[in-house]
């Protein structure tokens, strides 16, 4: 995992917005172009409402105009000793936003990193092509 990825994710996960849980998260997505697009969970009085840090920085991504062709890999922080994984929400919108080979890194405070790749998060997943055209 690109050491500077995963610095930009511990950094952005200061900014988490905890209220609730208390449990920050960062993500950071490297770009082909060198470009570094972080996310942190952001949550709500109304608990369903939040947003993970992955969906955080995915969105910002395309807002920004980025397609998943665009993204090389993702890593997804905390503040603990032990890594998390995405939760089943991500892994749905991570489906359809990421690469299916993409790496998927997940990391520890201490760097401690596992690595996955994208499809392997959700097999069997709803995918566009299962719509009527
Ligand atoms: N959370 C993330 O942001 N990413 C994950 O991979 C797992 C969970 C957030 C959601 C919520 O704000 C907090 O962690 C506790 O569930």
């Amino acid at each position: 995992m690109d050491k500077a990825l995963y610095a930009a994710a511990q950094t952005a996960l200061k900014n988490a917005y905890v209220k609730y849980s208390n449990f920050p998260v960062g993500a950071a997505l490297r770009l082909k172009n060198g470009e570094i697009i972080t996310g942190v969970n952001v949550e709500n009085a109304s608990y369903g409402l939040s947003n993970c840090a992955e969906r955080t920085a995915l969105f910002t991504a395309y807002a920004k105009g980025y397609r998943k062709e665009d993204i090389l890999e993702i890593v997804v922080t905390t503040d603990k000793d032990y890594a998390v994984s995405p939760c089943g929400a991500c892994r749905q919108v991570m489906g359809e936003l990421i690469l299916p080979d993409a790496p998927v890194h997940i990391a520890d405070a201490k760097g401690n990193v596992t690595t996955v790749k994208n499809k392997e998060l959700l097999p069997h997943a709803f995918t566009e092509e299962h719509l009527p055209r």
